[in-house]
């Protein structure tokens, strides 16, 4: 089923979930880095102009270590500019949907639903959650989409990581203390159009079962050893436990059974 009877827009199509979005609602309007979503007038006029009944903002700046570095452009991109479309949607009447993640959590408990207070523990994860608060606070009509670890076939990601590690190393170290749920992005962009149906609120959306980063990297090249975040000098501190769990609609399909369908469309599967 695609999604064509309502007039949308997808702010962040160029991204590796834009892409995905892309096939679920392939009448959408799609826009990449234009509008800048930091711009808060042409944000505006370009929302009020096209009137959309839906607007799909995938539009993110996801560098999590890049984040710690340039912490105004973290809160511009994923702090203010949420704010600035929520504005923009309630005049246009649009219902907005919007991604968040896992890193609004500080990981001290195993497993978070949508209703957890969230306490994040590195800049990604406080401007995401500066995204959330300024849509709650200027949209009406939103779905905040909480995901976690999203591999997807048009973008840099962890499964293309661990490929390429492996061809260059006899053994790829891989961290076995942080534990999540991996999620694919073609999955996630077909949720997302159940999703518009259900009520104004918070989701979390992931693929089911839970690993650890070296358990996903098992599943997907054969010489990963495990090891301790120690080990690695990261610039952002990142959760131990950030395992979302969603109450509100049925669970998507197991993360390996998605993996296996990703690794068959890249042609790379064992
Ligand atoms: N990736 C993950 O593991 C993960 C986990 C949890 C949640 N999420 C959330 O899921 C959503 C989608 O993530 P993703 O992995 O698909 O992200 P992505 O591949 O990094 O795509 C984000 C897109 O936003 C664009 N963008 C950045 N700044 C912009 C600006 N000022 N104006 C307009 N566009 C701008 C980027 O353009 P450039 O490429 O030109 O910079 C990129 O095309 C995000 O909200 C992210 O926070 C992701």
């Amino acid at each position: 089923m695609v999604v064509e009877e309502i007039k949308t827009l997808i702010l962040g199509a160029d991204g590796m979930l834009g892409h995905d979005l892309q096939k679920v609602f392939p009448d959408a309007v799609a826009r990449g880095r234009d509008p800048n979503i930091t711009d808060e007038a042409l944000v505006s006029t370009f929302i009020q102009e096209l009137s959309p009944d839906l607007v799909i903002n995938a539009a993110a700046y996801t560098d999590v270590g890049g984040c710690e570095d340039d912490r105004e452009t973290a809160f511009e991109v994923n702090g203010e500019a949420p704010g600035y479309i929520a504005r923009a949607c309630n005049k246009a009447g649009a219902v907005l949907v919007h991604y968040s993640t896992d890193y609004i959590f500080d990981g001290s408990k195993e497993v978070y639903v949508e209703s957890d207070a969230p306490d994040p523990i590195n800049v990604y994860g406080e401007s995401k959650l500066l995204g959330e608060m300024n849509i709650m606070e200027h949209a009406d009509d939103y779905r905040i989409i909480r995901t976690s670890w999203l591999f997807g076939v048009h973008g840099k990601n962890f499964v293309e990581t661990m490929l390429g590690l492996s061809k260059e190393m006899d053994t790829v170290r891989v961290v076995n203390d942080q534990f999540g749920r991996p999620t694919y992005a073609a999955d996630l962009a077909w949720k997302t159009a159940e999703i518009v149906g259900l009520a104004p609120g918070i989701y979390h959306i992931t693929n089911d079962g839970v690993c650890s980063w070296y358990e996903f990297a098992s599943a997907i090249i054969d010489n990963a050893e495990p090891c301790l975040s120690e080990e690695f000098v990261m610039r952002a501190k990142r959760p131990r436990y950030s395992v979302l769990v969603n109450t509100k609609t049925s669970p998507m399909r197991h993360w390996r059974d998605a993996l296996g369908a990703y690794l068959k469309i890249k042609g790379t599967g064992r």
